[in-house]
């Protein structure tokens, strides 16, 4: 297969990859994707920066294994732990979702005081702290981690009013200090947006940390000379460690498109069966 024609190869622990590959498909409709979610070991969120990491390469190592030729990692929490050790040890681009949604970020505040939201490993990690102070060190940066947003979103609990009340728990302290931009550091939570925008208001500017990393797919296969030109259709595979019924019904949710088949790999026997 010619380069440029081999997939893209996306993996979050979950359904929250999602949210980043339907960007990727409206942004690049003519890319072949492969889709990793972890749904057996999620959520990454409460988990050691070790594990995290250890998990990371073998999702990375999976989609390898159908020549991928770039890895999207669309995790809020594995992008702040394991980017430096997956570029060490892989050769092709890897796509953080954290340089992208802090660049964002930074283009559209006016006060320069931005909230970020994710898990607990991603906010007490700061990877979004580090980045935008990288970008401006004026900037004054709230950190919350809502680890209830992940089970809501994976419940498919999108518009109900306990998701309500727990947004408001989570967010009205934020919204009092007056942050003009919130980022979205998780890639379930825009499965949440209505109601994040709901609780903190009209006139903050949420980011969406998937888009914005959407976007730097574009550009890098642009500059890199690997965006598939091809007329013919594109195929997009999904793959999980759990349940592939309920991923399914969520996919198809969430992506707002029929979603043929979900196949489900035992990853300790593809290890093993690796290794042996
Ligand atoms: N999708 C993960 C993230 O973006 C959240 C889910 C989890 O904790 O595994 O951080």
């Amino acid at each position: 297969m010619e380069t440029a024609q081999k997939p893209i190869g996306i993996f979050d622990s979950g359904i929250g990859g999602l949210t980043v590959v339907k960007k990727i498909i409206e942004y690049l409709p003519n890319e072949n994707i492969v889709y990793f979610g972890d749904t057996a070991r999620v959520p990454y969120g409460s988990k050691s920066n070790d594990t995290i990491i250890e998990y990371s390469i073998q999702d990375t190592e999976f989609l390898l294994t159908h020549d991928v030729k770039a890895i999207v990692v669309a995790c809020n929490t594995a992008s702040s732990m394991a980017i430096p050790a997956l570029k060490e040890k892989f050769n092709l681009p890897i796509i953080s979702m954290i340089e992208p949604g802090s660049q964002k970020a930074a283009e559209k505040t006016k006060s320069g005081k931005i909230g970020v939201i994710g898990t607990r490993s991603t906010i007490s990690n700061k990877a979004y702290s580090k980045q935008l102070k990288l970008i401006n060190r004026e900037f004054e940066i709230l950190e919350r981690a809502c680890p209830l947003f992940v089970p809501l979103a994976e419940e498919g609990w999108i518009d109900h009013p306990a998701t309500f009340q727990i947004a408001s728990e989570y967010l009205t302290e934020l919204k009092y200090e007056g942050v003009d931009t919130l980022i979205l550091g998780c890639t379930h939570y825009p499965i949440l947006r209505k109601t994040i925008q709901k609780v903190m208001g009209e006139s903050v500017q949420l980011i969406d940390s998937g888009v914005a990393a959407a976007y730097n797919v574009q550009e890098i296969l642009i500059r890199k000379n690997l965006l598939n030109t091809s007329d013919s259709s594109p195929f997009r595979k999904f793959y999980v460690s759990d349940i592939p019924s309920q991923f399914k019904n969520l996919a198809e949710l969430f992506l707002g498109m029929p979603v043929e088949k979900v196949t489900k790999v035992d990853l300790e026997e593809f290890f093993k069966k690796r290794q042996g």
